[in-house]
């Protein structure tokens, strides 16, 4: 059996007072779709950013793709990052004044490749994720829905195989976010094992599994004890 792309165990992340995760236990296996649901403060973000080696825990064990973190130097860490997780945030973080294509072609500026190759790549990907019109437009000509999908593009580029989105569909109106849902969707049936984190209890009880996280612990676990009773409807 492959060790679990996610295996957290016992993690917590202290904030000088403020536990903002507290001894969260969670595997997840290729090709999940889940998501981390919890009120606003619950500490969705910070179990994110630990998922994502972006912030190492202040106790436990963080597993990724088979690595324990606390045995990799940051720059081993970086690269590790680097080939395993596409990251996608509510706030879609594209520069002002640069045209998809260079955005998303940007995405793999580090690989090795030509600039020419990577143009090609990320024509390919906008085409993907249904922006093959907008290959040109700067983050200023595009609506909200159609930026997070040039910021899924590049977070996809190099097909990771770890997609972690926080709040993808926060800032957007209902239909957009119902398009960058059925995306994610989208990528998780070819393959890439998808975390997003919500707030939003209707996206969580829509997916396949819901982490849900209170107070900085994980409240349960759908995959452990089954979907709550609000979710089924009783
Ligand atoms: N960098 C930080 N420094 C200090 N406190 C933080 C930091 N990041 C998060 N926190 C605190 O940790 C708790 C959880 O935050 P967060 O993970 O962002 O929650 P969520 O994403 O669920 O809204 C909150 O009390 C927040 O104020
Ligand atoms: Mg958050």
């Amino acid at each position: 059996m492959t060790a679990p792309v996610v295996h957290l165990a016992k993690v917590s992340k202290a904030y000088g007072e403020v536990l903002a995760l507290a001894d969260a236990d969670l595997h997840v296996q290729r090709g999940e779709l889940l998501a981390v649901v919890g009120p606003s403060g619950s500490g969705k973000s910070t179990m994110l950013n630990i998922i994502g080696t972006l912030s190492r825990p202040t106790g436990g064990t963080v597993q990724i793709d088979g690595h324990d973190i606390a045995e990799l130097s940051d720059r081993e860490l970086s690269a590790l990052r680097a080939g395993t997780i596409g990251f996608v945030f509510q706030q879609f973080h594209l520069t002002p004044g640069v045209a998809a294509l260079d955005a998303v072609a940007d995405g793999l500026l580090y690989s090795g490749l030509g600039l020419r190759e990577r143009r090609r790549r990320a024509e390919s990907t906008l085409r993907r994720v249904g922006l093959g019109h907008r290959l040109h437009n700067q983050p200023h000509q595009l609506s909200g829905g159609e930026k997070q999908r040039v910021a899924i593009a590049r977070a996809v580029m190099g097909d990771p195989p770890l997609l972690l989105a926080d709040e993808p569909t926060g800032a957007l109106d209902s239909r957009s976010g119902a398009t960058v849902m059925d995306l994610l969707h989208e990528l998780h049936s070819a393959g890439t094992t998808v975390v997003i984190i919500t707030h939003d209890r209707d996206i969580a009880a829509s997916l396949p599994r819901a982490v849900h996280v209170r107070d900085g612990r994980i409240e349960y676990d759908t995959a452990v004890t089954g979907p709550a009773h609000d979710e089924v409807g009783i």
